[in-house]
């Protein structure tokens, strides 16, 4: 496939997408789309395992830029996001130039580019034409004052350097931040992106994933997973959770299948394999009594 710089459509930037095994809805599509158009960062709200970083590494491709992350942490300081001194090299430039400069030169010196360590933010700035794709992910991790940190490259992407005063963006970065919503962000932070939600897929949708990505599985192994992880989601009783499987279960159970050689799911299976879907014990002890409704044949629609 030929990378697109530009879309003119959101149907082609779906079928780009597509193309390269993302499938989203038209909604999201719509988001990605006007994040590209108005140049505005696209902030991804939503639960675990959705397609939140997938998206990222899709739509990188299909811009042909490059991809870079930075994964969020409670503590990150804006040295490992921006930039830091390589203190070890400006020591040595000093030491070997000791006897010939002045202080004052001295210092200029060891504070050029050349002893600049670039972290993510900086790289995007400075990514030549097209301009890279910078994914800030999971920021909710991160703390208030990090977010606030962010406001001038959210708002003007550009970021100032004591030393060597404002950079801006070669090419304005495709900014993408993605939150699963541990703690609300700050509402400046929001306001600078275009917001998206991402929810739970159809099973159509689901089920193109699952295809997609375990093409081993059958076709009749692949419409069962989606349904029965359709299902568990949508049941009164899915609140009782405390975490429901999110896409990228549904495609580990469905590979964890194909390398058991299921053909059909069963009650046995699928206790065999829960591990996959479920990660507390909590869990995955209140889904086995209701195995067997969960996989009752769809109720037929009488007339
Ligand atoms: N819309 C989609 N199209 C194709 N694959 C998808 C999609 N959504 C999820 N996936 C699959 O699910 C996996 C996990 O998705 P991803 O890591 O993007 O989730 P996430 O929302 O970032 O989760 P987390 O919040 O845990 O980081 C991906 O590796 C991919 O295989
Ligand atoms: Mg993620």
């Amino acid at each position: 496939m030929t990378a697109k710089i530009a879309f003119d459509s959101i149907d082609q930037l779906a079928h780009a997408l597509e193309s390269v095994g993302y499938f989203a809805e038209r909604r999201l599509i719509t988001a990605v789309f006007l994040s590209l158009r108005l140049e505005r960062p696209l902030l991804l709200e939503g639960e675990p395992g959705v397609g939140k970083t997938e998206l990222a590494k899709a739509l990188a491709k299909v811009l042909a830029r490059p991809l870079i992350r930075l994964q969020c942490y409670d503590g990150m300081e804006q040295r490992e996001a921006l930039y830091e001194w390589n203190y070890a090299a400006q020591l040595l430039h000093m030491r070997a130039a000791q006897n010939h400069a002045s202080p004052e030169a001295l210092e200029r010196e060891v504070y050029q580019p050349r002893f600049l360590v670039k972290r993510p933010l900086l790289q995007a700035l400075q990514t030549a034409a097209p301009g890279a794709l910078l994914l800030i992910d999971e920021v909710d991790r991160a703390d208030e004052p990090f977010e606030a940190f962010l406001l001038e490259y959210l708002g003007e992407y550009q970021v100032s350097i004591p030393e060597l005063g404002t950079v801006t963006a070669d090419a304005t970065p495709v900014t993408l931040l993605t939150s699963n919503r541990t703690r609300d962000l700050n509402d400046a932070v929001k306001r600078r992106c275009i917001y998206q939600w991402m929810d739970y897929p159809d099973r159509a949708r689901e089920l193109a994933v699952v295809r997609s990505k375990v093409p081993q599985a059958s076709a009749h192994l692949s419409e069962q997973v989606t349904e029965f992880v359709g299902r568990l989601r949508s049941q009164p009783f899915v609140s009782a959770f405390q975490r429901a499987p999110g896409i990228a279960e549904s495609v580990e159970w469905a590979k964890a299948l194909v390398a058991l050689d299921t053909l059909t799911l069963d009650p046995e299976v699928i206790q065999d394999t829960v591990g996959v879907l479920f990660k507390q014990r909590e869990d995955i002890a209140a889904i086995v009594p209701l195995l067997n409704d969960l996989l009752a044949p769809a109720p037929v629609n009488l007339p």
